[in-house]
């Protein structure tokens, strides 16, 4: 027994540190590197870049300092930009392009445009922008300027772009010189994920390496054991794959490559450099997950209105980072960027969430603002995803999903099972995504995986948010009347939802009733499912009806997120912390037995082992 045990221990110390490398083999020169219901308005889609007339004024003035970024590695950069104009306003702008060469083809001039005759006009909306006035109180006075911005390596050079005339109808005054990374290809943003089993992680990444220049893969390296390599595969998608505009036009941008490599055979819970390998699948130790929704990304250097439109992502981004010791996994359960159509702010995305993603898996749901798109198939024939359809969700981050078109996997996690259901395609019953809704509730062993969890986009149990509330539903319409069958069939602990920005928490409900008088410390026999929404991670705030319904137990209208903690098979936590502060405003606790898994109510005992 002893010998056994200090093999085994003796396994667990040489591979006790795993350091990931995402690396390219370069086949050509032989070497390898290391390295809906929206009140806010994407910044980038107030400027009608495609009316810009040409004003191009000698006597006015652009520089970028330093015009070589990134000489040691980094991946992000700080740019000083200085402008001179001689008529100087207050709606004077400075966008930042990349590439640095205006896009001149590719979109139609606006009908009502005055100037589109004039080329070239510009076709292609900048990355961010910032009014020149921005910390610069006397430039009406001066027409001088200092602004900062913080680039991140996007694969392509950059130029500053002075405008007259507001966002409205840009006049291009004066271009800078370019500035560029030192490596613009360079590997960046990495993203682990869960795989479609239990021992597998997945790391992806985005480079400006095409398949044909040299073939990615990740080196992991054992403390004191051996180098491993795993191949990745590349993705891209082009201008065609979008849907519409602005995606298609102003908002096009070249993603790159997105690179995933799988990375099987891990040892469950093995503590690593820069990840967790998975619990197994039933495994008794502490797992700790968060979830939110609709956390969206702001620019940190005070670009585009300085958080205008995603007001709380930045905190709930910096929480994250800093409790990065306090939990394993993290569920982002829709409305991610917001791109809407303008591609370039997926990289600033994953780049605002690599510290994250790059430790624990980021494991995401699809949202209105990445799938919902006219006459494409999303169950609402809404707008929202500015022509995107999908198609960047679906390849910039991975998830364990058989077709990565529909949206909708299952993610065992230790003493959890998730069930991540798509709101932009149909759940209702008769539908593929029912039927693995229920396949997925169905098919978990709760001796094994006692916590099983929904999640979706959108509200299809319970909320108390005005527009439901006007509605009388208090719910997604059609969203929980096939669903709620399958909630209490298979004894659904909690239900976890996005879509609407605040936070609500509601009693164990069983056909729209309240199964239980207790509020905080739930115990014994599981006959109710706990709805929550968690859809304050940073876009604008919604608001709840006056009174709430007598379901509904907490409500915060402010930005926060999840998390859930199980400390063994028989206890679980849930918490709702503020992202202002990261402490804890309300929770709830589960303490059970099998017993009380198994136990008959409702609907019988059979359904609990009957799977389909
Ligand atoms: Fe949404």
């Amino acid at each position: 027994m002893k010998g056994s045990s200090s093999v085994g221990n003796h396994l667990l110390k040489q591979q006790n540190m795993i350091m990931i490398l995402m690396l390219f083999w370069f086949t050509k020169l032989g070497m390898v590197l290391g390295h809906n219901h929206v009140l806010g308005v994407q910044p980038l889609s107030k400027i009608a870049i495609h009316k810009t007339l040409l004003a191009l004024d000698n006597m006015a003035a652009i520089a970028a300092a330093p015009t070589l970024l990134g000489i040691s590695g980094e991946d992000t950069a700080w740019v000083t930009v200085k402008v001179l104009n001689p008529m100087p306003s207050n709606d004077d702008w400075v966008g930042v392009f990349s590439p640095a060469k205006f896009d001149s083809g590719n979109c139609a001039p606006a009908p009502d445009s005055i100037g589109w005759q004039e080329t070239p006009y510009i076709c292609q909306a900048p990355i961010k922008y910032k009014f020149a006035n921005h910390d610069n109180s006397n430039y009406l006075k001066t027409g001088a300027a200092v602004l900062k911005f913080q680039l991140i390596n996007q694969r392509e050079d950059f130029s500053f772009a002075l405008f007259s005339g507001g966002l409205s109808l840009p006049k291009l005054v004066a271009v800078s010189k370019n500035v560029r990374f030192f490596n613009p290809k360079a590997p960046v943003y990495p993203r682990l994920a869960l795989g479609k089993s239990w021992d597998e992680m997945t790391v992806t990444w985005t480079s400006g390496y095409d398949h044909r220049d040299a073939i990615p893969f990740v080196e992991y390296v054992s403390n004191g054991g051996e180098v491993r390599r795993a191949p990745a595969g590349t993705l891209t998608f082009n201008r065609n794959s979008m849907c519409g505009e602005p995606a298609r036009t102003v908002g096009w941008r070249d993603p790159g490559f997105i690179h995933t490599s799988f990375l099987k055979n891990l040892w469950p819970n093995l503590r690593t450099f820069s990840f967790k390998a998975p619990p197994f699948p039933g495994q008794n130790s502490l797992q700790r997950v968060i979830i939110f929704g609709d956390m969206g990304k702001a620019e940190r250097d005070g670009s585009n209105e300085y958080a205008d439109y995603q007001p709380g992502s930045l905190n709930t981004t910096d929480r994250l980072i800093e409790d990065l010791a306090n939990y394993d996994i993290v569920f982002h359960i829709g409305d991610m960027p917001y791109a809407n159509g303008y591609i370039s702010q997926w990289d600033q995305f994953t780049a605002q969430v690599q510290e994250i993603s790059a430790r624990v898996p980021y494991m995401i749901a699809s949202g209105n603002h990445e799938r919902d798109w006219p006459n494409t198939g999303s169950f609402y024939d809404t707008p929202d995803s500015g022509g995107e359809c999908g198609v960047p969700a679906e390849t910039m981050y991975y998830y364990p999903a058989e077709n990565k078109a529909k949206f909708w996997y299952k993610a065992d996690y230790g003493m959890f099972r998730f069930c991540i259901a798509d709101s932009e395609h149909d759940w209702r019953e008769g539908t593929e995504q029912y039927k693995f809704i229920e396949h997925c509730l169905a098919t978990v062993d709760r001796k094994q995986q006692p916590w099983l969890i929904f999640a979706a986009h959108r509200p299809l149990g319970y909320s108390s948010n005005s527009w439901y509330g006007m509605e009388g539903s208090f719910e997604e319409p059609m969203g929980r009347e096939s669903l709620q069958k399958l909630w209490q069939k298979y004894k659904v602990d909690i239900a976890f939802y996005g879509h609407v920005h605040n936070y609500e928490r509601v009693c164990p409900i069983y056909q729209n009733q309240c199964v239980n008088e207790e509020k905080t410390h739930y115990s014994g026999t599981v006959n109710g499912t706990i709805h929550v929404v968690v859809g304050g991670g940073g876009s604008h705030l919604s608001d709840f009806v006056a009174s709430p319904p007598v379901w509904s137990i907490y409500r915060d209208r402010d930005f926060g997120f999840g998390k859930l903690t199980a400390f063994n098979h028989s206890y679980l936590m849930f918490e709702y912390k503020k992202s202002s502060d990261g402490l804890v405003y309300d929770y709830f606790t589960i303490h059970r037995d099998y017993r009380d898994v198994l136990a008959c109510v409702h609907d019988g005992c059979e359904k609990i082992t009957s799977a389909t």
